[in-house]
């Protein structure tokens, strides 16, 4: 238990509440609020500003220092020097796999991606111009139905089977949704490719010709998943284990993340920040939209700056500007007028005394939306790419919570409506 404690002394009650508190192996010591209860007492912090709900080892967030550790490795040295696929491996198992380890985990991935052919029949109940998110939150629910019955969610073989059917069929699902939306075939997956190669090959392939996808892309969307893949207690994450508290199905609990990441504030900003960059329209226009994004009564926010706990830099957001700056060089529109724009949006709100003093600095969403734009996906795909990434966070984490110690999510409120009153039959109301 905690050598550590503090004192509550609350008026009315006349014994001080000794607290104890806990320290993890980075960042702040936490109060342990549990016994306020017996003493008729809740904590109130919307929003969660500063709850910590849950014990973790996946990732780390020094957001005043801008840290962003998957299991202590930063995520810029992953970036550079790992894929997508071995970072899953990290997240999911703890440590960075062998070469074996690596192979045998590329190759399971691969023999998950196909999907069952029933689930094409899904995608048919959806107009064409569904938006892709609803649709994917939708077959990755239906999802449940193919496994319910042979998901025990307290089998650790399962938990590690019900992974690597996410982690893998989640792009073959996200091209499907794109595909439909434009009335084209499905493509099926090609094992033969690496995981980001294939999801381009089925999102851009078409059986009437081969395609062929080129590595620089493959390698910045390779990456764009990485950068993507986990991020601590995000709003997502904290509705995965919300819904997993309760023991169901993992495919359930990750649709449930989905539909959280869909939210403008959340996930959907990369889909906002391009809508915005092309509202803007020019670099002369910036100082207009600068200025509604500091008025009160504007409810305009500057999409993709801003962050619940980073109050320094996004290092996500450094690297996507990096992989930015290389895909558009690749393909020889440095001069792409939107990332121009982009830079200068970032100049100018990095050195306005509003965004300086509420520490609002370029997030992860501020670039990769550029990236996905140059590479030829559609920005209502964007969150959908985001989704795709972040899976192996929202099943790394449901894992954790459900093979350890855990009980349902269930939080309390500060209830401000009537008081009890009895029922007035409708022929004496007023
Ligand atoms: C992601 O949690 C995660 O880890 C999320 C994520 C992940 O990987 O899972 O990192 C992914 O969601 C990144 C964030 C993407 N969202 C956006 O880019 C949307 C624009 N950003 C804002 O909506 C906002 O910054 C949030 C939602 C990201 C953070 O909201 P907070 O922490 O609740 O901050 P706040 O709303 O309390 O803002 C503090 C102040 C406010 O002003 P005051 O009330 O103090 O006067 O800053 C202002 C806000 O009005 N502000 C902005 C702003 N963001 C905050 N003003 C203008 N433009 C903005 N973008």
């Amino acid at each position: 238990m905690s050598d550590k404690h503090a004192t509550l002394k609350v008026d009315g009650i006349e014994d001080a509440i000794e607290l104890p508190v806990y320290s993890g192996t980075l960042g702040p010591d936490v109060v342990d609020v549990g016994a306020l209860t017996g003493k008729g007492l809740f904590t109130y912090d919307p929003g969660f500003v500063s709850t910590a709900a849950c014990t973790s080892e996946i990732t780390y967030i020094d957001g005043a220092e801008g840290v962003l550790l998957h299991r202590g490795y930063p995520i810029d040295q992953l970036a550079e020097q790992s894929d997508y696929l071995e970072t899953c491996y990290l997240l999911l198992y703890g440590e960075l796999p062998s070469a074996e380890q690596k192979r045998k985990f590329e190759n399971t991935v691969k023999r998950h991606t196909m999907v069952h052919e029933q689930i094409r029949t899904f995608f048919n109940g959806f107009r064409r111009d569904a938006h892709p998110m609803a649709v994917l939150c939708g077959v990755v629910g239906a999802l449940s139905a193919f496994y319910h019955d042979s998901l025990d969610i307290a089998d650790e073989h399962h938990r590690e089977v019900a992974a690597f059917r996410l982690i893998a069929k989640m792009p073959t699902l996200a091209a499907m949704s794109y595909k439909f939306s434009i009335g084209q075939p499905f493509m099926y997956p090609d094992n033969s490719l690496g995981y980001a190669e294939n999801f381009l090959h089925m999102m851009f392939g078409n059986p009437c010709e081969p395609s062929k996808v080129n590595p620089v892309l493959a390698r910045a969307m390779d990456r764009i998943f990485l950068l993507h893949a986990d991020h601590e207690q995000n709003a997502s994450t904290s509705t995965v284990r919300l819904a997993g508290s309760s023991g169901a199905n993992p495919f359930a609990c990750i649709a449930a993340g989905i539909a959280a990441l869909w939210g403008p504030s959340h996930g959907g900003a990369n889909e906002a920040v391009l809508e915005m960059l092309e509202e803007i329209g020019d670099v002369s226009r910036i100082d207009e939209f600068v200025a509604r994004a500091k008025d009160k009564n504007d409810p305009f926010r500057l999409m993709g700056f801003g962050h619940r706990v980073y109050k320094n830099f996004d290092p996500r957001a450094k690297v996507m500007k990096e992989a930015a700056d290389e895909v558009l060089a690749e393909l020889g529109i440095e001069n792409e007028p939107l990332l121009a724009i982009a830079k200068r949006l970032e100049e100018i709100a990095l050195n306005d005394e509003y965004f300086v003093e509420k520490k609002l600095y370029p997030n992860v969403d501020f670039y990769s939306g550029i990236i996905l734009k140059a590479i030829g996906i559609p920005t209502s795909m964007f969150t959908v790419i985001f989704a795709v990434g972040r899976t192996v966070g929202w099943i790394a984490h449901w894992h954790e919570m459900i093979s350890g110690n855990y009980r349902i999510g269930r939080p309390r409120q500060l209830y401000t409506g009537h008081p009890k009153r009895d029922f007035v039959p409708v022929d004496q109301r007023g």
